[in-house]
């Protein structure tokens, strides 16, 4: 599917939420730039958590929160799409690490590790391309997944890199879920 096929309007994202500090829970994305100025230096930035709520996020949905001055992306996949990242052979994949910040650097880019451990649906990354730093585009791309226009990159639905000149898969960050509706990251 090309760019402008794949983009379905229900499916893209559609929300955005800025959060603040460990505790915090999502605010409006207005609010960020007055919440970031009361950040007292980048010392204490770099060692921030964020709780965000993922309650609205419904199944085939996305938001992008902001953690240590970087979009996150979460969503929630739909069925297809686990499936979509889980039949792709390991040996088609241009990075065969799974860049996931809470496994060894060793581990393999396999679907199930590059979900939330024990919740396959959830695919919580750094929303980054990983070739030059744009903010890729949400179900968008040859592959179902995400697709950075400045240059041509395209990420499947576990965001591995499958196409273009980014060089490895959009980064994991560390995170838990402290509860159903809450991902701690950092
Ligand atoms: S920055 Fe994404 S393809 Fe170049």
């Amino acid at each position: 599917m090309s760019v402008n096929e794949s983009a379905e309007p229900t499916r893209r994202d559609f929300l955005y939420i800025a959060t603040g500090a460990a505790g915090a829970v999502g605010a409006a994305a207005a609010v960020w730039p007055f919440i970031d100025q009361m950040n007292p230096d980048a010392g204490t930035l770099a060692l921030a958590q964020v709780d965000v709520d993922i309650s609205q996020v419904a199944e085939g949905q996305s938001i992008t929160a902001k953690w240590r001055g970087k979009p996150i992306f979460i969503r929630q996949r739909t069925a297809a799409e686990i499936e979509e990242a889980k039949t792709v052979d390991l040996g088609a994949l241009k990075d065969p690490l799974a860049r996931n910040a809470n496994l060894p650097a060793d581990a393999q880019a396999t679907d199930a590790n590059r979900a939330v451990d024990g919740r396959e649906a959830w695919l919580v990354m750094v929303g980054v391309c990983t070739h030059l730093g744009c903010v890729p585009l949400g179900q968008s791309g040859d592959f179902d997944g995400w697709y950075c226009p400045c240059h041509g990159s395209h990420y499947d639905t576990a965001g591995r890199i499958r196409q273009g000149p980014a060089p490895e898969n959009m980064a994991i960050p560390a995170l838990e879920f402290v509860n159903d509706t809450t991902v701690r990251i950092g």
